[in-house]
Protein backbone atom coordinates (compact mmCIF):
# COMPACT_ATOMS: atom_id res chain seq x y z
CA UNK A 1 0.00 0.00 0.00
CA UNK A 2 1.14 3.34 -0.68
CA UNK A 3 1.04 5.51 1.94
CA UNK A 4 1.29 9.78 1.36
CA UNK A 5 2.28 10.60 5.01
CA UNK A 6 2.58 13.86 6.12
CA UNK A 7 6.12 15.02 7.77
CA UNK A 8 4.59 13.62 11.15
CA UNK A 9 3.82 10.11 9.61
CA UNK A 10 7.51 10.54 8.39
CA UNK A 11 9.99 11.06 11.28
CA UNK A 12 10.41 7.72 12.12
CA UNK A 13 11.74 6.60 8.77
CA UNK A 14 14.17 10.05 9.08
CA UNK A 15 15.64 8.59 12.14
CA UNK A 16 16.33 5.25 10.54
CA UNK A 17 17.65 6.41 7.57
CA UNK A 18 20.35 8.76 9.31
CA UNK A 19 22.23 5.60 10.08
CA UNK A 20 22.32 3.71 7.01
CA UNK A 21 23.61 7.14 5.24
CA UNK A 22 26.51 7.54 7.18
CA UNK A 23 27.13 3.97 5.99
CA UNK A 24 26.40 4.81 2.82
CA UNK A 25 27.69 8.31 2.03
CA UNK A 26 30.82 7.08 1.44
CA UNK A 27 33.62 9.10 -0.14
CA UNK A 28 34.28 5.95 -2.76
CA UNK A 29 30.47 6.54 -3.87
CA UNK A 30 30.96 10.02 -4.60
CA UNK A 31 33.80 9.40 -6.67
CA UNK A 32 32.21 7.29 -8.95
CA UNK A 33 28.32 9.44 -8.53
CA UNK A 34 30.45 12.79 -8.87
CA UNK A 35 31.22 12.54 -12.61
CA UNK A 36 32.28 15.15 -14.42
CA UNK A 37 29.68 16.80 -16.50
CA UNK A 38 32.41 16.32 -19.33
CA UNK A 39 33.26 13.07 -18.59
CA UNK A 40 29.79 11.68 -17.93
CA UNK A 41 28.72 13.02 -21.26
CA UNK A 42 31.67 11.38 -23.18
CA UNK A 43 30.58 8.31 -21.46
CA UNK A 44 26.87 8.44 -23.22
CA UNK A 45 26.49 5.23 -25.85
CA UNK A 46 23.95 4.01 -24.13
CA UNK A 47 21.24 4.66 -21.99
CA UNK A 48 21.37 2.43 -18.99
CA UNK A 49 18.23 0.72 -17.11
CA UNK A 50 18.53 3.15 -14.29
CA UNK A 51 18.15 6.58 -16.46
CA UNK A 52 14.02 5.39 -17.24
CA UNK A 53 13.33 4.01 -13.61
CA UNK A 54 9.64 5.91 -13.49
CA UNK A 55 7.77 6.77 -10.05
CA UNK A 56 4.12 4.89 -10.62
CA UNK A 57 1.91 7.21 -8.09
CA UNK A 58 -1.23 5.73 -6.66
CA UNK A 59 -0.89 2.14 -6.73
CA UNK A 60 -2.88 0.24 -3.80
CA UNK A 61 -0.87 -2.37 -3.58
CA UNK A 62 2.88 -3.92 -2.25
CA UNK A 63 4.98 -4.41 -5.24
CA UNK A 64 7.97 -5.84 -6.87
CA UNK A 65 10.45 -3.29 -8.20
CA UNK A 66 10.39 -5.32 -11.76
CA UNK A 67 6.56 -3.98 -11.60
CA UNK A 68 7.62 -0.22 -10.50
CA UNK A 69 10.75 -0.28 -13.39
CA UNK A 70 8.15 -1.94 -16.08
CA UNK A 71 9.03 1.06 -18.04
CA UNK A 72 12.77 -0.26 -17.67
CA UNK A 73 11.88 -3.39 -19.86
CA UNK A 74 9.33 -1.58 -22.26
CA UNK A 75 10.88 1.62 -22.49
CA UNK A 76 8.00 3.28 -24.13
CA UNK A 77 5.66 1.52 -21.77
CA UNK A 78 1.89 3.00 -21.37
CA UNK A 79 2.58 2.52 -18.06
CA UNK A 80 5.46 5.20 -17.63
CA UNK A 81 3.39 7.25 -19.73
CA UNK A 82 0.68 6.89 -17.15
CA UNK A 83 2.62 8.07 -14.47
CA UNK A 84 3.39 10.79 -16.23
CA UNK A 85 0.04 11.92 -17.49
CA UNK A 86 -0.66 11.57 -13.48
CA UNK A 87 2.22 13.94 -12.33
CA UNK A 88 0.70 16.43 -15.07
CA UNK A 89 -2.93 16.21 -13.71
CA UNK A 90 -1.63 16.53 -10.42
CA UNK A 91 0.21 20.00 -11.75
CA UNK A 92 -3.53 20.85 -13.20
CA UNK A 93 -4.92 20.41 -10.09
CA UNK A 94 -2.29 22.05 -7.91
CA UNK A 95 -1.70 25.01 -9.77
CA UNK A 96 -4.89 25.38 -11.24
CA UNK A 97 -3.74 24.60 -14.79
CA UNK A 98 -6.97 25.41 -17.69
CA UNK A 99 -6.61 26.98 -20.38
CA UNK A 100 -2.37 27.07 -21.63
CA UNK A 101 -2.90 27.89 -25.07
CA UNK A 102 -0.87 31.56 -24.07
CA UNK A 103 1.62 30.32 -21.80
CA UNK A 104 5.58 28.47 -22.55
CA UNK A 105 5.82 25.79 -20.69
CA UNK A 106 9.51 24.48 -20.00
CA UNK A 107 9.79 20.53 -19.80
CA UNK A 108 13.23 20.43 -17.05
CA UNK A 109 15.19 17.25 -17.64
CA UNK A 110 13.05 16.17 -20.94
CA UNK A 111 14.49 12.64 -21.35
CA UNK A 112 14.68 10.34 -24.30
CA UNK A 113 11.16 9.35 -24.48
CA UNK A 114 9.74 12.83 -23.57
CA UNK A 115 7.45 11.57 -21.13
CA UNK A 116 6.40 14.48 -19.16
CA UNK A 117 6.59 16.66 -22.09
CA UNK A 118 3.92 14.23 -24.17
CA UNK A 119 2.12 13.95 -21.32
CA UNK A 120 1.42 17.96 -21.40
CA UNK A 121 0.90 17.55 -24.73
CA UNK A 122 -1.36 15.43 -24.39
CA UNK A 123 -3.23 17.29 -21.53
CA UNK A 124 -3.01 20.63 -23.16
CA UNK A 125 -3.13 19.63 -26.74
CA UNK A 126 -3.29 23.99 -27.52
CA UNK A 127 -0.46 24.99 -25.53
CA UNK A 128 1.51 27.90 -26.71
CA UNK A 129 4.95 26.77 -26.73
CA UNK A 130 6.65 23.98 -25.46
CA UNK A 131 10.71 23.98 -24.01
CA UNK A 132 11.76 20.28 -23.79
CA UNK A 133 15.07 21.20 -22.02
CA UNK A 134 18.07 18.36 -21.22
CA UNK A 135 21.62 18.35 -20.64
CA UNK A 136 22.18 15.60 -23.11
CA UNK A 137 22.14 17.22 -26.27
CA UNK A 138 21.65 13.85 -28.30
CA UNK A 139 18.34 13.80 -27.09
CA UNK A 140 16.84 15.66 -29.86
CA UNK A 141 18.02 13.13 -32.32
CA UNK A 142 15.85 10.29 -30.41
CA UNK A 143 12.50 12.27 -31.13
CA UNK A 144 13.01 10.61 -34.29
CA UNK A 145 11.86 7.17 -32.34
CA UNK A 146 9.33 8.22 -30.26
CA UNK A 147 6.47 6.64 -31.36
CA UNK A 148 3.46 9.82 -31.03
CA UNK A 149 1.92 11.27 -34.02
CA UNK A 150 0.72 14.24 -32.01
CA UNK A 151 4.29 15.05 -30.47
CA UNK A 152 5.66 14.81 -34.08
CA UNK A 153 3.44 17.10 -35.02
CA UNK A 154 3.97 19.67 -32.62
CA UNK A 155 7.72 19.13 -33.47
CA UNK A 156 6.89 19.77 -36.74
CA UNK A 157 4.74 22.89 -36.22
CA UNK A 158 7.26 24.03 -34.10
CA UNK A 159 5.24 24.34 -31.01
CA UNK A 160 7.59 22.03 -29.16
CA UNK A 161 11.00 23.18 -29.88
CA UNK A 162 14.45 21.39 -27.66
CA UNK A 163 17.07 23.32 -26.12
CA UNK A 164 20.34 21.61 -24.77
CA UNK A 165 20.85 23.22 -21.48
CA UNK A 166 22.02 22.58 -18.04
CA UNK A 167 19.76 23.41 -15.60
CA UNK A 168 22.65 24.13 -12.73
CA UNK A 169 24.88 26.46 -15.19
CA UNK A 170 22.97 29.87 -15.49
CA UNK A 171 24.69 31.08 -18.71
CA UNK A 172 23.35 28.42 -20.67
CA UNK A 173 19.98 29.27 -19.85
CA UNK A 174 19.93 33.22 -20.94
CA UNK A 175 18.36 32.93 -24.06
CA UNK A 176 15.18 32.02 -21.66
CA UNK A 177 15.45 34.07 -18.94
CA UNK A 178 11.75 35.29 -17.45
CA UNK A 179 10.31 33.99 -20.25
CA UNK A 180 8.40 30.81 -19.32
CA UNK A 181 5.22 30.45 -17.57
CA UNK A 182 5.28 27.04 -16.05
CA UNK A 183 8.38 24.89 -15.03
CA UNK A 184 8.10 21.09 -14.93
CA UNK A 185 10.71 18.67 -13.91
CA UNK A 186 9.64 14.95 -13.31
CA UNK A 187 12.13 12.53 -12.25
CA UNK A 188 14.96 14.54 -13.17
CA UNK A 189 16.52 16.22 -9.78
CA UNK A 190 18.04 13.13 -8.17
CA UNK A 191 20.64 13.62 -10.97
CA UNK A 192 21.12 17.27 -10.41
CA UNK A 193 24.44 17.54 -7.94
CA UNK A 194 23.19 21.60 -6.65
CA UNK A 195 19.82 21.25 -6.77
CA UNK A 196 19.81 24.83 -4.84
CA UNK A 197 21.09 26.16 -7.64
CA UNK A 198 18.77 24.43 -10.08
CA UNK A 199 15.93 25.83 -8.14
CA UNK A 200 17.22 29.05 -8.40
CA UNK A 201 17.63 28.84 -11.84
CA UNK A 202 13.99 27.62 -12.55
CA UNK A 203 13.19 30.93 -10.62
CA UNK A 204 15.32 33.10 -12.99
CA UNK A 205 13.31 31.18 -16.48
CA UNK A 206 10.12 31.80 -15.00
CA UNK A 207 7.92 34.93 -15.86
CA UNK A 208 6.51 36.99 -12.89
CA UNK A 209 3.18 34.86 -11.78
CA UNK A 210 4.88 31.61 -13.54
CA UNK A 211 4.60 27.96 -11.86
CA UNK A 212 6.94 25.96 -11.42
CA UNK A 213 6.25 21.96 -10.10
CA UNK A 214 8.89 19.34 -9.54
CA UNK A 215 8.64 15.50 -8.44
CA UNK A 216 12.02 13.69 -7.51
CA UNK A 217 13.24 10.77 -5.59
CA UNK A 218 14.96 11.98 -2.88
CA UNK A 219 15.87 8.69 -1.33
CA UNK A 220 15.95 5.98 -3.57
CA UNK A 221 18.05 2.67 -1.94
CA UNK A 222 18.29 0.91 -5.42
CA UNK A 223 20.26 4.65 -6.57
CA UNK A 224 22.64 4.15 -3.39
CA UNK A 225 23.15 0.07 -3.97
CA UNK A 226 23.70 0.56 -7.84
CA UNK A 227 26.36 3.46 -7.15
CA UNK A 228 27.90 1.51 -3.96
CA UNK A 229 28.29 -1.88 -6.47
CA UNK A 230 30.09 0.70 -8.91
CA UNK A 231 32.33 1.86 -6.77
CA UNK A 232 33.49 -1.28 -5.17
CA UNK A 233 37.08 -1.66 -6.38
CA UNK A 234 36.65 -5.63 -6.73
CA UNK A 235 33.68 -4.95 -9.08
CA UNK A 236 34.54 -1.83 -10.64
CA UNK A 237 37.32 -3.00 -12.55
CA UNK A 238 34.28 -5.46 -14.88
CA UNK A 239 32.22 -1.95 -15.72
CA UNK A 240 31.70 -1.96 -19.58
CA UNK A 241 32.61 1.76 -19.75
CA UNK A 242 30.95 2.11 -22.41
CA UNK A 243 27.75 1.73 -20.62
CA UNK A 244 26.19 5.43 -19.18
CA UNK A 245 26.01 5.64 -15.76
CA UNK A 246 23.72 8.08 -14.72
CA UNK A 247 24.78 10.50 -11.71
CA UNK A 248 22.75 10.13 -8.49
CA UNK A 249 22.71 13.01 -5.87
CA UNK A 250 20.29 11.87 -3.01
CA UNK A 251 17.90 14.72 -1.25
CA UNK A 252 18.78 16.26 2.06
CA UNK A 253 15.85 14.75 4.06
CA UNK A 254 15.59 17.38 6.84
CA UNK A 255 11.82 18.14 7.14
CA UNK A 256 10.70 20.92 5.00
CA UNK A 257 14.28 21.58 3.26
CA UNK A 258 13.05 21.94 -0.33
CA UNK A 259 10.49 24.04 0.56
CA UNK A 260 12.72 26.37 2.37
CA UNK A 261 15.23 26.80 -0.08
CA UNK A 262 12.19 27.63 -2.79
CA UNK A 263 11.32 30.07 -0.15
CA UNK A 264 13.92 31.93 0.50
CA UNK A 265 14.93 32.11 -3.52
CA UNK A 266 11.53 34.33 -3.98
CA UNK A 267 8.54 31.45 -4.57
CA UNK A 268 5.67 31.88 -2.78
CA UNK A 269 2.92 29.62 -2.26
CA UNK A 270 4.70 26.46 -1.89
CA UNK A 271 3.66 23.15 -1.28
CA UNK A 272 5.52 19.89 -0.79
CA UNK A 273 4.48 16.90 -0.44
CA UNK A 274 6.52 13.24 0.31
CA UNK A 275 5.32 10.45 -0.86
CA UNK A 276 6.56 6.82 0.46
CA UNK A 277 6.85 4.08 -1.56
CA UNK A 278 6.90 0.89 0.04
CA UNK A 279 8.47 -2.01 -1.34
CA UNK A 280 8.95 -5.89 -1.03
CA UNK A 281 10.83 -8.84 -1.95
CA UNK A 282 9.30 -12.04 -0.55
CA UNK A 283 12.73 -13.32 -0.52
CA UNK A 284 16.74 -13.26 -1.43
CA UNK A 285 15.96 -14.86 -4.71
CA UNK A 286 13.52 -12.94 -5.97
CA UNK A 287 15.26 -10.08 -4.80
CA UNK A 288 19.03 -10.95 -6.61
CA UNK A 289 16.97 -11.04 -9.25
CA UNK A 290 15.90 -7.92 -9.52
CA UNK A 291 18.84 -6.42 -8.84
CA UNK A 292 20.50 -8.35 -11.55
CA UNK A 293 17.72 -6.72 -13.98
CA UNK A 294 19.23 -3.77 -12.80
CA UNK A 295 22.79 -3.79 -13.60
CA UNK A 296 22.06 -6.23 -16.69
CA UNK A 297 25.23 -5.85 -19.11
CA UNK A 298 26.73 -3.11 -17.14
CA UNK A 299 29.78 -5.64 -15.75
CA UNK A 300 31.22 -8.35 -17.51
CA UNK A 301 32.05 -10.56 -14.21
CA UNK A 302 34.55 -13.77 -15.14
CA UNK A 303 32.04 -16.64 -14.96
CA UNK A 304 34.43 -18.23 -12.06
CA UNK A 305 33.64 -15.24 -9.86
CA UNK A 306 30.00 -14.99 -10.29
CA UNK A 307 28.75 -16.55 -7.37
CA UNK A 308 31.05 -14.08 -5.16
CA UNK A 309 29.22 -11.20 -7.13
CA UNK A 310 25.85 -11.78 -6.45
CA UNK A 311 26.38 -12.42 -2.76
CA UNK A 312 27.87 -9.38 -2.39
CA UNK A 313 25.00 -7.51 -4.48
CA UNK A 314 22.37 -8.94 -2.18
CA UNK A 315 24.19 -8.49 1.22
CA UNK A 316 25.85 -4.60 -0.28
CA UNK A 317 21.67 -3.87 -1.03
CA UNK A 318 20.26 -5.66 2.34
CA UNK A 319 22.86 -3.65 3.86
CA UNK A 320 22.02 -0.71 2.93
CA UNK A 321 18.20 -1.12 3.44
CA UNK A 322 18.95 -2.35 7.30
CA UNK A 323 17.19 -5.73 6.31
CA UNK A 324 18.01 -8.70 8.29
CA UNK A 325 15.10 -11.44 7.43
CA UNK A 326 12.40 -12.67 4.38
CA UNK A 327 11.09 -10.89 3.72
CA UNK A 328 12.65 -7.99 1.81
CA UNK A 329 11.10 -4.54 2.60
CA UNK A 330 12.12 -1.27 2.11
CA UNK A 331 10.87 2.25 0.85
CA UNK A 332 11.87 4.85 -1.69
CA UNK A 333 10.73 8.23 -0.82
CA UNK A 334 9.32 10.66 -3.39
CA UNK A 335 8.66 14.53 -2.87
CA UNK A 336 6.48 17.03 -4.84
CA UNK A 337 7.09 20.31 -4.50
CA UNK A 338 4.59 23.03 -6.21
CA UNK A 339 5.30 27.05 -5.82
CA UNK A 340 4.60 30.04 -7.74
CA UNK A 341 6.66 32.72 -8.64
CA UNK A 342 5.61 36.49 -6.82
CA UNK A 343 3.76 38.20 -9.80
CA UNK A 344 6.24 41.20 -8.88
CA UNK A 345 9.21 39.66 -8.65
CA UNK A 346 10.48 40.44 -4.56
CA UNK A 347 13.68 38.09 -4.48
CA UNK A 348 17.04 40.14 -5.86
CA UNK A 349 17.31 38.59 -9.68
CA UNK A 350 20.83 39.49 -11.75
C1 LIG B 1 15.06 10.00 -15.78
S1 LIG B 1 15.42 11.00 -17.13
C2 LIG B 1 14.04 11.90 -17.67
C3 LIG B 1 12.70 11.78 -17.07
C4 LIG B 1 11.66 12.59 -17.79
N1 LIG B 1 11.58 13.92 -17.25
C5 LIG B 1 10.33 11.89 -17.65
O1 LIG B 1 9.37 12.48 -17.18
O2 LIG B 1 10.25 10.72 -18.03
C6 LIG B 1 16.39 12.32 -16.41
C7 LIG B 1 16.87 13.29 -17.45
O3 LIG B 1 17.37 14.46 -16.78
C8 LIG B 1 18.46 14.94 -17.53
N2 LIG B 1 19.30 15.78 -16.66
C9 LIG B 1 20.05 15.37 -15.60
N3 LIG B 1 20.70 16.41 -15.06
C10 LIG B 1 20.35 17.51 -15.79
C11 LIG B 1 20.72 18.88 -15.73
N4 LIG B 1 21.58 19.32 -14.82
N5 LIG B 1 20.19 19.74 -16.63
C12 LIG B 1 19.34 19.28 -17.59
N6 LIG B 1 18.96 17.99 -17.70
C13 LIG B 1 19.45 17.11 -16.81
C14 LIG B 1 19.19 13.68 -18.02
O4 LIG B 1 20.00 13.94 -19.16
C15 LIG B 1 18.02 12.75 -18.31
O5 LIG B 1 17.65 12.81 -19.66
Amino acid sequence: MINCLGSEGLEPCYDARAKQWDACRLSEIHNVVKMTKSSYLSNITSVPLLDSLQFVPNRSEFQTLKNLIHSVIEMDSDLTFGAAINFVTKCKNELKWEDLSKDTVMDVGCGYNFYCSRAILHQFPNVGRLIALDMHPSIIMKTRLVRDEMFKNKIMSNIVQYCAADIEIRDSLQTYKGSIDKVVSRNVFHQIENKELAIENIYHLLKPGGDAALLFFFDNPIFTWYCKIMSMEKWSKYIDTTKLISPYFPGKLEKDYYKNVMQSVGFQEVRSEIINIPLVYRNDEICLNELLQIIEGIFNIPPERNDEFKCDLLECFKNIIGSKSEPICYTIVGLFLFAVKPSISLASEN
